[in-house]
């Protein structure tokens, strides 16, 4: 039996192109999000070595009670990879929605949490194991109406490190991977609430990554050597760099 990875939010962008890219590789997938149609022609695409999981990550509830869905033999999972999040909005933080904010606090802090705390005991207890969580530039580089979206990522950053504390001597290895702009997903459609042309824009006239990169990133970090952890991984298209100071005028 090949190893069993689970990748949170497998039913679009970067979730399914890990999953696909696991399965193509002979390994098992557990993929989980909240719309059920999308991982069933998912699975229906993959067959047998992915097995779909309707979860909401935002409900501890909705987790406990999937992952006590999953048969014995996809229970031990040797990967994890946290990577189902969102941003909502890119309203200045005196304008923004508060019920945005909770969902995304929700999502990619407490989601990653839930799922992290529920499977780090299978792992330590084995003496083996991986998550990977995806952060965000977003969580080291502050940009106008970020706020909380990079608070959520800069959340995943440390508490990733925390727990390469916690588990040394475990050897379980903990990631992040932070990628910049990254095209080819619904991530823009999600923060502008449908908006497809506003999320259109974002893209335009330069090659940003695609979710194929991410995935290749975490097919490497989990076939490196087992005494090998890399911490960080942080990825940007080359079109992407750095601003100057921003100078606001008094
Ligand atoms: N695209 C980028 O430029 C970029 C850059 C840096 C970091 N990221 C991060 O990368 C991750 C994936 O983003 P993406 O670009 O692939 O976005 P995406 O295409 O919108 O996919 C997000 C996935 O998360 C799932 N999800 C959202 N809320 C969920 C919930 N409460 N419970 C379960 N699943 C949930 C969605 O599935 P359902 O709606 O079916 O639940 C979907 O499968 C996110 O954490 C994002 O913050 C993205």
């Amino acid at each position: 039996m090949s190893e069993v990875i689970l990748v949170t939010g497998a039913s679009a962008g970067f979730g399914e192109a890990i999953a696909r890219l696991f399965v193509s590789k002979g390994y098992r997938v557990i993929g989980a999000a909240r719309r059920q149609d999308k991982l069933r022609d998912l699975a229906h695409e993959l067959g047998e070595r992915f097995y779909p999981l309707q979860m909401d990550v935002s409900d501890k509830d909705s987790v406990d009670k999937a992952l006590a869905l999953l048969p014995k033999d996809w229970s031990k999972i040797s990967l994890l990879v946290n990577n189902a999040g969102l941003a909502l909005g890119l309203d200045k933080a005196y304008e923004a929605d508060f019920k945005d904010w909770e969902t995304m606090i929700m999502t990619n802090v407490m989601g990653l949490s839930y799922l992290t705390r529920k499977l780090l005991p299978q792992m330590v207890a084995a003496k083996e194991g991986y998550i990977i969580n995806i952060g965000s530039t977003a969580g080291s580089y502050p940009y106008p109406g970020g706020n909380v979206y990079g608070a959520t990522k800069a959340f995943v950053k440390q508490f990733s490190l925390n727990l390469r504390a916690d588990l040394a001597g475990s050897h379980v290895r903990v990631s992040t991977i932070e990628p910049g702009l990254c095209g080819g997903t619904e991530f823009s459609k999600v923060r502008f609430k449908g908006d497809a042309d506003r999320a259109k824009q974002v893209y335009e006239g330069v090659s940003s990554l695609q979710p194929e990169d991410i995935a290749n990133a975490v097919l490497w970090l989990f076939q490196q050597p087992k005494h090998v952890n890399v911490n960080r991984l942080e990825l940007m298209p080359v079109s992407q760099s750095f601003g100057p100071w921003h100078l606001a005028e008094d």
